[in-house]
């Protein structure tokens, strides 16, 4: 009986998991068990060996049971406070520092003008970068064999020989908006419409892509001096100080009379500054929509007349930011993304001083 307490106390003790037990248990209480066949044993004693053996039986039953339950409860806390300290985390140690983006100048650029022309009630408007080369050129007066085209160093989508959809193009400027908008929506309207342009063109002032936003104002009586005070009253806000326009006449097959708009600036130890000096730096085209474009936007130009203009977003962003190449728009560059970008929260509004 000795034996048999000193077998099982010190094995279970030495146990180091709950299958151990288990099986300890089995071996000596279980049914089969080898405390358990003593006490069957029991039965063939006589009286007297019994009145021994029994309640020593008994005391040794008692004994392993309460050492297994005490060993699987330490067992148990054992693995709890295991648990605790593996998942153990400092929640009062600083967060690991995260880069946060910008927001690029372009995009910038395109929402404090699409806050500042929404103020003059112009809807945005928007139209796919593939054009067929109709919207592009034809619709606006740009004729198969005009010197537009050529001039525009246009990018033509690859067409398989006996393909008989329409020649596409890379959109060489945001004017196609206004043929869509037309044909959509009809008159009055009055838009913007900022976008991606394509021109194979490559040095400091010219990249591949660029952007423009594209303006379009349509009614019965609309003037060159609705132009006019729209574009200033643009500028102004836009600046931040009066900036005087200045506009040349010029030539658009799409306009009719057509004008080159510079706006006044100063040039002085290499930087340019707007609204002051008596230089000029030219930032759009513009004029009054020319009667065969109306027509082709499906607007009968005997009812309704209006102007249009068309404005490089990088140029002005370029202006106000004081970029000085507008190839590193377009690199990717981390470090300039970073220098001149915009914080997430900068939202533009027109009288937010941004
Ligand atoms: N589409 C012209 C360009 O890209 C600009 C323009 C737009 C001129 C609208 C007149 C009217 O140069």
């Amino acid at each position: 009986m000795d034996d048999l307490r000193d077998k099982y106390l010190s094995a279970i003790a030495e146990a180091r998991d709950e299958a151990t037990l288990e099986a300890l248990r089995l071996q000596a209480v279980g049914k089969k068990g080898e405390i358990s066949l003593k006490m069957r044993e029991l039965g063939k004693m006589t009286p007297e060996e019994r009145q021994v053996a029994g309640p020593a039986l008994n005391a040794l039953k008692g004994e392993v049971g309460a050492a297994l339950a005490a060993k699987k409860a330490a067992l148990a806390d054992a693995a709890l406070e295991e648990r605790l300290r593996a998942e153990w985390l400092d929640v009062t140690l600083p967060a690991r520092p995260r880069r946060q983006g910008t927001i690029h100048p372009v995009s910038q650029v395109t929402e404090e003008v699409t806050a500042i022309f929404a103020d003059m009630g112009f809807a945005v408007a928007e139209g796919p970068q593939i054009e067929t080369d109709w919207y592009n050129f034809d619709a606006l007066n740009i004729p198969g064999h005009h010197p537009a085209r050529a001039e525009m160093d246009t990018f033509y989508t690859h067409r398989a020989e006996g393909d008989d959809r329409p020649p596409h193009v890379l959109r060489t400027h945001t004017s196609p908006v206004q043929i869509r908008y037309m044909e959509q929506h009809g008159a009055p309207c009055r838009i913007i419409a900022p976008g991606r342009v394509y021109r194979a063109d490559y040095d400091q002032t010219h990249t591949p892509m660029f952007h423009q936003v594209e303006g379009l104002a349509i009614d019965r009586d609309i003037s060159m001096a609705n132009l006019k005070w729209v574009l200033e009253e643009f500028f102004s806000a836009y600046f931040g100080a009066k900036v005087k326009t200045r506009f040349r006449a010029s030539h658009f097959p799409f306009t009719e009379p057509s004008a080159e708009v510079d706006i006044q600036c100063s040039f002085e130890g290499g930087t340019v500054k707007v609204g002051e000096g008596d230089d000029w730096l030219e930032v759009l085209g513009s004029g009054m929509v020319h009667p065969k474009v109306l027509e082709a936007g499906g607007i009968d130009p005997a009812k309704w007349q209006g102007f249009a203009f068309g404005m490089g977003i990088d140029r002005i962003a370029m202006l106000k930011y004081g970029i000085p190449d507008l190839r590193a728009f377009f690199e990717s560059d981390l470090r300039w993304l970073r220098h001149y970008g915009f914080a997430a929260l900068d939202v533009p509004a027109v009288h937010s001083g941004v």
